[in-house]
């Protein structure tokens, strides 16, 4: 059998493939280009770059998985590919930790203003009071989706002596106590938070689950993150309220729209921002290529699937 890898994956997962089937390394692949190649293959193995269309899963005749080594399947065509009898499948766990300790870094930079001052140090000026931050210990956390990654920001908030909110429909009271987080409404965590960070998927019911209407209600002191989809947070809206001085900041690692070059979040001096980095370690890119391996080789070789 044959696996199309179309973005970069790392080693230990090709060995695992490789070790049973045929595999063909091809990044940076046009639309049309995966349309003409991928009838070949029984396997697609992508990360965020591919964007499998109903155009290609159209012309998919023999593919059985795609899999996705990374949590988020928003660049795949989930309904068409289901249509087709074509698994999705995606590896959540490898990169839970990598994604909760990048936002605890983000707070922690947008706080301290560390990567002003660094650019400001290295551009040789030496100012200590214009670069003045904030302590978290006994501030107050809302965290909007208690998931895998939300539920590890929580316990590394815990460990800073922040009081934690949290927001998900699918969290009993009981997780969330154990968790230290006291359950709340989207809004009342916008009211009386002073950082929010957002840890769902993007779907319908959460795209834009920050907009307007939430940020009317943030004291001028509050900051917000968004290290999970472009989209969870409005971008206008964010821009609307760093331009009035309604919020205090943002730290922001997706867009929209990326590379966000057109983005109004990048130029304000009080927004820290990163390119897609949450998952990007050593550690959480090996274990989503094994995890996506497996469960590839699982489903191939006729066993099941466990993440799709
Ligand atoms: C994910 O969904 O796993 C992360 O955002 C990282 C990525 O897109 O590769």
């Amino acid at each position: 059998m044959k696996v199309l890898v179309s973005d970069s994956l790392s080693n230990e997962g090709l060995e695992i493939l490789k070790e049973h089937f045929t595999v063909d390394v091809s990044t940076g692949l046009s639309e049309d280009e995966l349309v003409k190649k991928i009838k070949d293959y029984d396997a697609l193995v992508i990360r965020s770059g591919t964007h499998v269309t109903p155009k290609i899963i159209e012309a998919a005749d023999n593919l059985k998985i795609i899999g996705r080594a990374g949590v988020g399947i928003d660049n795949v065509d989930v309904d068409a590919a289901t249509k087709k009898g074509i698994i999705v499948a995606n590896s959540p766990e490898g990169n839970m930790i990598s994604a909760a300790e990048h936002t605890i870094a983000m707070m922690m930079a947008m706080s301290r203003n560390i990567p002003q001052a660094n650019a400001s140090l290295k551009g040789k000026e030496w100012k200590r009071s214009k670069f003045t931050g904030v302590e978290v210990k006994g501030k107050t956390l809302g965290i909007i989706g208690l998931g895998r990654i939300g539920s590890e920001v929580a316990k590394r908030a815990s460990g800073l002596e922040m009081n934690l909110l949290g927001y998900d429909p699918f969290v009993s009271e009981k997780r969330a106590l154990e968790l230290g987080v006291k359950l709340a409404t989207v809004n009342e965590i916008a009211k009386e938070a002073d950082y929010i960070t957002v840890h769902t998927p993007l779907i319908k019911e959460t795209r834009n689950i920050l907009d307007e209407e939430q940020f009317a209600l943030m004291k001028p002191t509050t900051r917000v993150l968004n290290c999970a989809r472009g989209g969870i947070i409005n971008e206008e809206a964010l821009a609307k309220a760093l331009e009035s001085g309604k919020i205090a900041g943002a730290a922001i690692d997706v867009f929209v729209d990326e590379p966000p070059f057109d983005s109004p979040l990048l130029k304000f001096d009080n927004v820290v921002v990163t390119p897609h980095l949450g998952a990007s370690t050593k550690e959480a890119q090996v274990n989503v290529a094994v995890d996506i391996a497996k469960e590839v080789t699982s489903v191939l070789t006729g066993g099941p699937a466990k993440n799709a």
